[in-house]
Formats: structure tokens, sequence, C-alpha cells
């Protein structure tokens, strides 16, 4: 009843909803497009829809709304914020640039506008090292505000980099000992890890990549068996397309569902209806902060 309902108030309101990997299966089994963030950020980019229905969380939104300002955007809970985005805020992080002037500003995506807006060019994990690899050598480089994303990036292009310190609750919830527990059991698996986990579960992984390189290399590899160190919602895609092969998510080190995102989880089925229905709650981003964060989000853009 709900999909059926979904589906035709979506016509009525020449809507398109959008959702990242981490959402709940059902979410993504109805959006029209799932993505990871980079790929979302062009399809919000792009889409002539009146109504765009973001199903991830609020600095997706907000990029969307930045992105493409004349289409009106909502999301299915706004408590749905980011623990990466929260970890560097404005006021501190504007301190931290006036210390270090001559830096060339790098911010990975999830960041608030705000953060956004003190930039010099955005990045995704799927495009970070080639961004980086953009700059002039003459620059150093200052990094925010994923930690372990920027010392991975700072070992494949060989830049110095200064990193804010800030990281994801659920990237760095990954016990290494029961992933080399499970390695043991399974000697045929390869372990393929999101580039926000640590360092050190990093060195063990046979692949590191985004969400959409993690699916893609998954589908392609011939191993019949992933160990997947990222938020669970991706394996609903790699079940999906290779039903032969047996992923299995890396455990937390607690006895949690530390590995499901709390904030992308807020986001339910019927949150979608309600907010296709009522159009609310709107992300909407200030013409002056909008216009200052467009600039870094497109020079990515242009760059990747
Ligand atoms: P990607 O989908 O770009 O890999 O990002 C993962 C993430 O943490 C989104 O919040
Ligand atoms: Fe933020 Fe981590 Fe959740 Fe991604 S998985 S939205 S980085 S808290």
């Amino acid at each position: 009843m709900q999909h059926a309902e979904i589906t035709r108030l979506k016509a009525e309101k020449k809507a398109v909803i959008l959702a990242h990997y981490y959402q709940d299966s059902e979410i993504q089994d109805l959006a029209d497009f799932v993505g990871d963030s980079l790929e979302l950020a062009r399809a919000a980019q792009k889409t002539e829809a009146e109504l765009i229905v973001f199903a991830g969380v609020h600095f997706m939104a907000e990029g969307a709304k930045i992105l493409n300002p004349s289409r009106k955007v909502v999301m299915p809970d706004l408590r749905a914020g980011c623990s990466l985005s929260d970890s560097c805020p404005p006021e501190a992080f504007a301190r931290y640039r006036a210390l270090h002037p001559d830096h060339f500003v790098v911010s990975y995506i999830n960041c608030s506008a705000a953060i956004k807006a003190q930039s010099d060019v955005i990045c995704t994990s799927s495009n970070a090292v080639k961004i980086v690899n953009r700059i002039p050598t003459d620059r150093p480089i200052l990094f925010a505000p994923d930690r372990n994303l920027g010392a991975y990036v700072a070992k494949q292009t060989g830049r110095e980099m200064l990193l804010w310190q800030g990281a994801c609750i659920v990237h760095e919830t990954f016990s290494e000992r029961k992933i080399i527990d499970l390695q043991i059991r399974h000697p045929e698996a390869e372990l393929i890890a999101h580039p926000e986990c640590e360092p050190s579960l990093l060195a063990h992984a046979q692949f590191i990549g985004s969400t959409s390189a993690l699916l893609k290399y998954a589908v392609e590899s011939p191993k019949p068996t992933f160990i997947v160190a990222t938020e669970e919602g991706i394996l609903h895609q790699m079940r999906k397309k290779a039903p032969g092969k047996l992923f299995i998510p890396a455990p937390p080190n607690q006895n949690c569902s530390c590995n499901e995102c709390p904030f992308m989880k807020l986001n339910t089925l019927e949150k979608v209806y309600h907010c296709l229905e009522n159009e609310a709650p709107e992300v909407d981003v200030p013409a002056p902060l909008r216009e200052k964060a467009f600039l870094p989000l497109q020079r990515m853009l242009d760059w990747s």
C-alpha cells in the first residue's frame, strides 16, 4: 500500500527519490537512484524533478540544495545528521584555518555547508586521491574533517597533509581481532573496507574504496566471500548484484549493531511517504552560504 502511494505521490509531485547505500533495503528498492556520495551529488545536480526527496543524511540533502537551488529538497527525518560532520564545528574550523593561511583546504563532503564554504575544494571517498593529486605540489594541504580518509589519501598521494581530527562513529567501530578471527575461519574471503576505517584495519584490507567502489569490486571479483568493513546497508546491493557470493558484515567491537549508522537509519519508508506527502521537512541553505559552498563543490565535480 505504502509503495503504491509513494509511487502515486512521486508522479503527482514530479518528485525523485535519491537514496544512499546505507539506507534500509526497502528504501533502496523504492528509490529512483541509489548511489555513493559523489553519484548522488551528480544525480541531484542534473535532476529535472521539481521535488528532491533525499533519503540520506543532512549534509547530502544540503549538498543537493547547493548544487540545484531551484529545486525543493526534503528529507524524511531532519535529525539524520552525521558524527563526522558534527566533529567539525565551523567556528573552530575557521580558527584552525586562520593558523594555516597558506594551506589549500580540502574538505570531505561529509561536512556542513558552513565548512564547505570555508574550503577550496570538496572531495568524496571515491575521488579524494584524484582531487588531492590536482593540487599544485608547492601548496601545503589541510584536510578535514575525517582523519582516517585524510591519512589514507596522504599515503596514496605522498602529500603531507594537516588532518582535522574528526571521525565516523560507524567506521571506527570495527574489531580488528574479530575480523582476523573471521579471516582464519574463511581463508577464501577478502576483506574490503571503506577509507573512513582506521589505518590499522585498512592495513589488513585487500581492497579499499567508496561504497560504490566496494560494490563494483565485490561484484566483479572472482572471489566467493567478502568481509565488508563499512555500514551494513551496502550489503543489500552486494547480495542483489552477486547472489551467489557470501558477504559477511565486519563485526563491531561491542555486541551491538554499531555497524549500522544511527543517523541513516532514522529514515523509514513511512517517513519517506509523509515527507513526500507534506513536502516537509525542507532543507534550505541561505543564499550567501549556498553561493560560497557551491564553488568548492562545483570545483570537485569539474576535477573528477
Ligand atoms: P560514500 O558513499 O561516498 O562511500 O560515503 C560513505 C559515507 O560515509 C556516507 O556517509
Ligand atoms: Fe556520517 Fe558515518 Fe553515518 Fe556516514 S556512516 S553518515 S560518515 S556517521
